[in-house]
């Protein structure tokens, strides 16, 4: 079975002061702390072992408030991401987690409100022998992510954050991968804001006709602008629909 990661490294500097003394994935969306929405997202996917990665400074906070796992029926364990250089060298950390085998990555600011197309997904990755799959969305403010371009039903390009996209389909933060994925990361290079990109990462994979994808129906939400946390909590709450 597929064993799952969350990332939830980074600063949260877009959300301050709101992140000044805690952590972004701890701050609630409507009734549960945020980091809540991404785990239940890997457990309905049927996921039992599921290893955490946050940034130093809250570390424990996340073991606070998760602990073993034991109240969810999973297995969590607890990594630590020293400084945040990025989506990609934060899921670097868990290549020795992954014991070989696919992983299911999933950021710790997406809220997916319903995770049945996601575990579509997962069973169709299953039956994939190799490569990656990523979960687009349509949206009507694109450039605020990576953009999927799509043409002839395959993916042929993502674009971390484009001026002028290509398309409306945002990639969502929930990626599927095999376990190459940790070999490519040591090859990508740090992008022009010090990060290692996850783009880069899914770029790779689509240069080798190795990435699959699934477009989503169900509502989505990344929560890490005050916008879009907003936004998640209303439509958590029923009060905004799409
Ligand atoms: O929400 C989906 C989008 O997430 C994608 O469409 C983009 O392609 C992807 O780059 C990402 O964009 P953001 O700019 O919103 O990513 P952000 O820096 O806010 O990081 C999102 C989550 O990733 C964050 O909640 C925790 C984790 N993270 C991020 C960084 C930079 C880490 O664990 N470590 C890090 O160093």
């Amino acid at each position: 079975m597929l064993k799952g990661v969350i990332l939830a490294g980074g600063n949260g500097t877009r959300l301050s002061p709101l992140t000044l003394v805690t952590n972004k994935h701890l701050l609630p969306v409507y009734k549960k702390p945020m980091i809540y929405w991404p785990l239940e997202t890997l457990i309905q996917c049927g996921i039992k072992n599921i290893l955490i990665i946050s940034g130093r400074g809250h570390a424990g906070h996340f073991v606070n408030l998760l602990g073993s796992g034991k109240k969810f029926g999973v297995n969590l364990s607890y990594e630590v991401q020293e400084n945040a250089g990025g989506i990609a060298h934060a899921l670097d950390i868990a290549d020795d987690f992954s014991d070989n085998g696919k992983i299911a990555v999933i950021l710790g600011d997406n809220i997916f409100m319903d995770s049945k197309e996601i575990q579509r997904g997962v069973r169709e990755f299953a039956r994939q022998k190799r490569g990656a799959k990523i979960f687009l969305k349509s949206v009507s403010d694109a450039n605020r992510f990576g953009v999927a371009e799509i043409s002839r039903g395959r993916v042929v390009k993502v674009e971390e954050k484009p001026l002028k996209p290509k398309s409306d389909l945002a990639v969502t933060g929930m990626y599927l991968y095999d376990n190459e994925v940790f070999e490519i990361i040591k090859k990508i290079k740090p992008s022009k804001r010090g990060e290692l990109e996850i783009t880069d990462v899914n770029n790779y994979y689509i240069k080798r006709n190795l990435m699959s994808y699934k477009i989503l129906e169900s509502e989505w939400t990344d929560a890490g602008t005050f916008d879009s946390l907003l936004r998640a909590n209303l439509i958590a709450a029923g009060i905004l629909e799409k």
